[in-house]
């Protein structure tokens, strides 16, 4: 009985509401003077589970549109739970620091709520845990040192929330670690080199923070890595050699930096690479011709940025759909293999619909066989330095005159000339 009332009392509305209010869960009303019939048994009520012995082992109200805090949860006394799903919820307040007694904890997730606060270092406590989800609350101040205590975490989101100061380096002790979620925070200062420690991680995600400095080499020691996002980080400096030894990356997210320099050769070796967009950076020097090895490739993005030289043989595995290229220096020939992508697209409806060539230094003549390009719908070779027949297919033909204009001489019949 004691443990029943107990157990009401996380659900206490801020305002001394009574908890009768909780009509989402009807099995959590207690039927008035029961004291001990089996049906008033914990065990039986809507999201909890008890083991054996009738003791609370987890505890599930994932969307349950609870509204309230945690803030009169006797925590000492559930000294058995193991799982604790609370997501989906409008729980709010600060995680109390008394979470540390849960120490069998194995899973937590209070994601996608309104908490606030601070993250209590007392979470260091919970060594057993394996899953830990704090996303999507308003969770602000520094990420507490004693997180790298949690040595059995293997999935650790704590992404947009306000979180700030630097990535404590003591996160890279979770050497279990396979999937980390840091984006969407406040988080600055330099990405810890000791990051190349988690070899387990398969997925790193540190985007649309505040991370200006380069990108640690030893980010190239993560040889399961399949998904590598830092985007809108304000990074500058070059991609190291090192991300070259990325070779199961099946995505690869740069985009809007300020990374200078070539990029390594070897991602032209990413075989299984699906996604590689560094839009919007100054990177220079040429794309490397490996690229046409890349028949997995559904986007690929690298315009705004300083490439030069010939553009590749692309398109081999006629899977890309989005392709952008424009605002860079490339010069030569368009590559006649950029019919690859556009010529299946009857066959197939995935693939590429819109090219945009615009604000390079193309030249040469528009390959002939682009007239075969039936599924593209959008064409713009704007400001290069082409010339000669326009194909007859029917992007060129309706392009308008600004997806034309400031090339060298070009010629045809297309209903905008
Ligand atoms: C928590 O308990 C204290 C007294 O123990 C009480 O004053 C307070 O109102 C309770 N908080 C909520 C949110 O009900
Ligand atoms: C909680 O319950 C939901 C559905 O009710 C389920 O999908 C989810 O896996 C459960 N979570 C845990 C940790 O048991
Ligand atoms: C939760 O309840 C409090 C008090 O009843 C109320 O002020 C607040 O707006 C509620 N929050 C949400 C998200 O409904
Ligand atoms: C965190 O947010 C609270 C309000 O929820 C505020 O009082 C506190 O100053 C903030 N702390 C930091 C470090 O920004
Ligand atoms: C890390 O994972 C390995 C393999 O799954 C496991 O044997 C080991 O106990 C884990 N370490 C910790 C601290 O949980
Ligand atoms: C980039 O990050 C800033 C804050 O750091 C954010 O306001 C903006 O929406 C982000 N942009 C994108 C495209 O993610
Ligand atoms: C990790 O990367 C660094 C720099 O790229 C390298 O010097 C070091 O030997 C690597 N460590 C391991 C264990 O592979
Ligand atoms: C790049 O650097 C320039 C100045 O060095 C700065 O003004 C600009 O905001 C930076 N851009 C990004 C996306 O970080
Ligand atoms: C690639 O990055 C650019 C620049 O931030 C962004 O606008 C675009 O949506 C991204 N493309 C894809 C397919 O993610
Ligand atoms: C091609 O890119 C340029 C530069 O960003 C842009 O102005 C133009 O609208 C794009 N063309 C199409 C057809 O999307
Ligand atoms: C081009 O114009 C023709 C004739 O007006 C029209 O049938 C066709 O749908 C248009 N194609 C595209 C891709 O807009
Ligand atoms: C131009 O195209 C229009 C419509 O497709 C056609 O009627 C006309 O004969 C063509 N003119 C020339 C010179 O090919």
């Amino acid at each position: 009985m004691l443990l029943l009332l107990l157990l009401k009392k996380l659900m206490l509305y801020s305002h001394g509401k009574p908890p009768s209010k909780v009509r989402t869960i009807p099995s959590w009303v207690l039927p008035p003077h029961d004291s001990g019939s089996t049906n008033a048994s914990p065990c039986n009520w809507f999201g909890v589970s008890c083991n054996l012995d009738g003791s609370i082992i987890r505890l599930n109200l994932t969307s349950s549109s609870v509204n309230g805090t945690l803030d009169n949860f006797s925590f000492s006394l559930f000294s058995n739970l193991a799982y604790i799903e609370l997501s989906i919820n409008k729980f709010f307040g600060v995680i109390p620091p008394l979470i540390g007694f849960l120490s069998k904890l194995i899973y937590l997730d209070l994601s996608t709520n309104q908490f606030s606060g601070s993250i209590q270092p007392k979470i260091g406590l919970l060594t057993n845990l394996e899953t830990l989800h704090l996303f999507n609350n308003n969770l602000n101040g520094s990420i507490p040192p004693e997180i790298g205590q949690l040595k059995s975490l293997i999935e650790l989101a704590l992404y947009t929330n306000s979180l700030s100061s630097p990535i404590p380096t003591s996160l890279t002790n979770l050497r279990n670690l396979t999937r980390l979620y840091l984006y969407g925070n406040d988080l600055s200062g330099f990405i810890p080199p000791e990051m190349g420690n988690l070899v387990n991680l398969v997925e790193l995600y540190m985007d649309g923070n505040n991370l200006p400095r380069t990108i640690p080499s030893t980010l190239g020691n993560l040889s399961n890595l399949i998904m590598l996002q830092s985007f809108n980080n304000s990074q500058s400096g070059s991609i190291p050699q090192g991300i070259g030894q990325l070779k199961s990356l099946q995505g690869l997210t740069f985009q809007t930096n300020n990374l200078t320099g070539s990029i390594p050769t070897s991602l032209g070796d990413f075989t299984n690479l699906e996604i590689l967009n560094l839009s919007s950076n100054r990177l220079s020097s040429r794309i490397p011709q490996e690229f046409g090895n890349l028949k997995k490739l559904i986007e690929l993005l690298m315009d705004e940025s300083q490439f030069s030289g010939n553009l590749p043989e692309l398109c081999q595995g006629g899977k890309l759909q989005y392709f952008a290229i424009h605002h860079n220096q490339l010069t030569g020939k368009i590559p006649k293999s950029l019919r690859n992508c556009l010529s299946l697209a009857t066959a197939r409806f995935e693939s590429l619909e819109k090219l945009n060539l615009s604000h390079n230094k193309l030249s040469g003549l528009i390959p002939k066989s682009f007239e075969d390009m039936r599924g593209m719908a959008y064409v713009d070779i704007s400001y290069n330095e082409l010339q000669g027949p326009i194909p007859m297919s029917n992007a060129f033909m309706n392009a308008s005159i600004e997806a034309l204009q400031g090339n060298k001489d070009l010629c045809g019949n297309v209903t905008s000339l």
